[in-house]
């Protein structure tokens, strides 16, 4: 056992360039924003001091209407496309111009209440100016991404959810053009197998859509006109919910009440927006394309997160667990990213059916809210037995539980650390 935990901390160390944690070196040379929550709790269960410095390093790239980009390029290097050149964004340390999933605010809870329990000198003030960064970010969320009050937050890039290559965008994305006006050049296929990478083809509109909104001038409400891609999401928006009930238990033990008050009522707004995308055909949530106005029905993990913001009643949550059971049935390292054996199911390839030790990490937290030990706990276990068996790796294929894709991951070592707490302690 030890032996691992020693491994999980040289990894952290390792990727560590001076107060943030790069997701592995080479791949992915920045600092990018949910890995940097992930790593940030799982400092909280060692390094209370490093836990907060890798939420303010992060908050350096806060941009003034309060979005917290997906990257912050805090030094340069030239192993990752694409690099700041081709964001054309105006912020002082270069950035990117999208977001990523906000467990910002999870993050902050579990680090402050670490904080508190070791009676950590400057908590309550270093606390106080993360809780203000986060707050700012989710008024952006409801303001720059859900101009309509309607409750659900949209993406403009399928980047935006962490689950960049998953199927769920296949037919969203169809409807982005190729072309671009930037030189394509790949970085990611000289660090790792190209199979396991996005199609070139689906690289181009990736970049497309950058482009698009480079030209806005990365202006939201430019953005919400120009796009051809937006989808109100229920990963993100689950997420969302969560973080928002964070921070807002945070304002209360602050005495922030206009601020705790505010968090509940997007709270609210949010609660009941999620509810009603749960579709009992399916046994799960759907997203919404809101370009075409459809569900989207591809069956990915994140049709289970919402159990991380929401108390369901027993009949879902029966029907919940009975199809995730379904789709771990059989794999050696549950919970495939894709139902296993659909046609767009790939073990292998990111995001298109492998199991992250992250995404457990939220769906073990879900289970657990919404009474279901037992399924949490196994599903606990096999991820810190997949991480001893096979190391570090960015994931892993659930049916033959081989690491792959980057090596010497921080989030997998943080969740690893995160996942085996009450062992070490
Ligand atoms: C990939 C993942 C994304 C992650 C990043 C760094 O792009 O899809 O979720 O944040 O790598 O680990």
């Amino acid at each position: 056992m030890t032996k691992h935990f020693d491994e999980a901390y040289r990894i952290l160390a390792a990727n560590d360039r001076g107060g943030y944690t790069v997701p592995t070196d080479r791949l992915y040379p920045f600092q990018w924003n949910w890995d940097s929550a992930f790593v940030a709790m799982g400092f909280a269960t060692f390094d209370i001091d490093r836990a907060y410095r890798e939420l303010e390093r992060l908050t350096e790239g806060q941009w003034a209407d309060g979005m917290i980009p997906h990257i912050v390029f805090h030094q340069p290097s030239d192993t990752y496309f694409p690099g700041p050149d081709v964001w054309r964004t105006s912020h002082t340390i270069p950035t990117s111009g999208i977001t990523q999933p906000p467990v910002f605010g999870m993050a902050l809870r579990a680090v402050h209440e670490a904080a508190e329990k070791a009676g950590t000198e400057n908590a309550k003030a270093r606390t106080l100016a993360l809780f203000q960064a986060g707050l700012k970010w989710h008024r952006w969320w409801y303001k720059a991404r859900d101009p309509d009050g309607t409750g659900l937050v949209a993406l403009l890039h399928p980047w935006e959810s962490g689950s960049d290559n998953s199927p769920a965008w296949d037919i969203a994305l169809a409807g982005v053009p190729t072309t671009t006006d930037t030189a394509v050049v790949r970085k990611d296929t000289g660090h790792v197998d190209a199979a396991m990478r996005p199609r070139d083809e689906d690289y181009r509109r990736f970049i497309h859509l950058v482009d698009t909104y480079a030209v806005c001038g990365w202006d939201p409400v430019k953005q919400w006109e120009k796009t051809p891609f937006k989808v109100a999401e229920v990963q993100t928006t689950g997420i969302l919910l969560k973080a928002g009930e964070d921070l807002e238990h945070i304002a209360k033990s602050l005495g922030l009440e206009a601020e705790a008050q505010e968090l509940a009522n997007y709270n609210d707004l949010t609660h009941k927006a999620l509810l009603a995308q749960w579709r009992p055909e399916l046994s799960r949530f759907v997203s919404r394309d809101l370009i075409s106005g459809e569900d989207i029905e591809a069956p990915t993990q994140a049709g289970f997160i919402p159990l991380l913001g929401l108390d369901l009643g027993g009949g879902m949550v029966a029907a919940a667990v009975a199809e995730m059971k379904l789709w771990s049935n059989g794999m050696k390292v549950a919970f495939p990213t894709t139902k296993p054996f659909v046609e767009s199911w790939e073990p292998k390839r990111y995001w298109r059916g492998p199991s992250w030790a992250i995404i457990n990490w939220l769906l073990i937290d879900g289970l657990n809210r919404n009474g279901q030990p037992d399924m949490a706990e196994a599903l606990r276990v096999s991820t810190i037995d997949a991480i001893e068996a096979e190391g570090f790796a960015e994931y892993f294929d659930p049916t033959t539980g081989e690491g792959c894709g980057g090596l010497g991951f921080s989030w997998t070592a943080a969740a690893y650390l995160w996942l085996s707490r009450k062992e070490r302690t």
